[in-house]
């Protein structure tokens, strides 16, 4: 399925296509809305079929889901839970970006759901998210905002900026800016996961939704180009480096490793 020029569900695993489809059970407006925005057909009812992907308002919050008989756990962004849920651990993603400074400026080239950017942004950063899954990016700007309007969470997602666009032409669009971003990051998506049985149960939803990020070198080669200080790509602990480039260093841990590609030093 195509919007707007974009890949917006790509194959799924048995390599049929999945189905997309808005369920307005109601015929609420925010439903017709983003079923205009997005130029997806709506449905009344959700079938049986397991591979159609529903997306959905449940209690105010834009959720993607499949048919109930699947009993997968609907995926949506919820800066709250994830404050809640979050148990500071070693902060290897904060050492990568090469701690908290102020005024610091991230572009996340692939924020996908937001957790890395809502933890770089609970660091103080600036971030700009670029996603350009345009469902994704309609799961993001619904999380931002009601982010921005949650007592728990709003002075960390107010440093938060959605650009529902591919990094590259992002990127492209600062070269030679007077102010380019100090760090860019990026989580391309990896066909297999390194991480827990679970974690690679609740991303099987996604998965579907996006496939696979063929294309992360280019991102990594545009990041490269514009940004000031360094480039941080996240990997599974044992995965290669990108293609294209090894890194100076990496900060790993048991489930995540960062590569790190350092260009001017910060200054002390
Ligand atoms: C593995 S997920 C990122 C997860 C994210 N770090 C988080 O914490 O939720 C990768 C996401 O990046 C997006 N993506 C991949 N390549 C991209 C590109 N070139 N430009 C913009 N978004 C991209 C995909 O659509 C997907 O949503």
């Amino acid at each position: 399925l195509t919007v707007g020029g974009n890949n917006v569900v790509s194959m799924s695993e048995r390599g049929d296509q999945a189905l997309l489809q808005i369920w307005n059970a109601t015929g609420d407006e925010a439903s017709n809305a983003l079923a205009a925005e997005l130029g997806i057909a709506q449905v009344s009812r959700r079938g049986d079929n397991p591979d159609s992907l529903y997306l959905f308002y449940e209690n105010d919050c834009l959720v993607l889901g499949r048919s109930p008989s699947t009993r997968e756990k609907p995926v949506a962004v919820d800066f709250v839970a994830q404050q809640r849920d979050h148990h500071r651990g070693k902060e290897l993603l904060l050492k990568a970006i090469g701690g908290r400074r102020a005024g610091l400026t991230v572009v996340d080239a692939t924020a996908g759901l937001g957790r890395d950017s809502y933890l770089l942004a609970g660091y103080g950063a600036h971030v700009t998210l670029c996603e350009r899954n345009p469902v994704v990016a309609a799961l993001l700007a619904d999380g931002l905002a009601r982010g921005r309007t949650a007592p728990e969470v709003a002075d960390v997602v107010a440093n938060m900026r959605l650009q529902p666009l591919a990094a590259q032409a992002y990127l492209e669009s600062l070269a030679g800016a007077p102010l380019p971003p100090d760090v860019v990051y990026l989580d391309p998506m990896f066909p297999e996961s390194g991480k827990s049985a679970l974690v690679k149960k609740e991303m099987r939803l996604f998965h579907s939704l996006v496939g696979k990020d063929e294309d992360a070198a280019e991102v990594l080669a545009a990041a490269l180009d514009v940004a000031k200080h360094r480039v941080v790509v996240k990997r599974p602990p044992h995965a290669a480096p990108l293609r294209g480039k090894a890194p100076q260093f990496a900060i790993s841990g048991k489930a995540v490793r960062y590569d790190v590609y350092p260009l001017k030093a910060f200054a002390k």
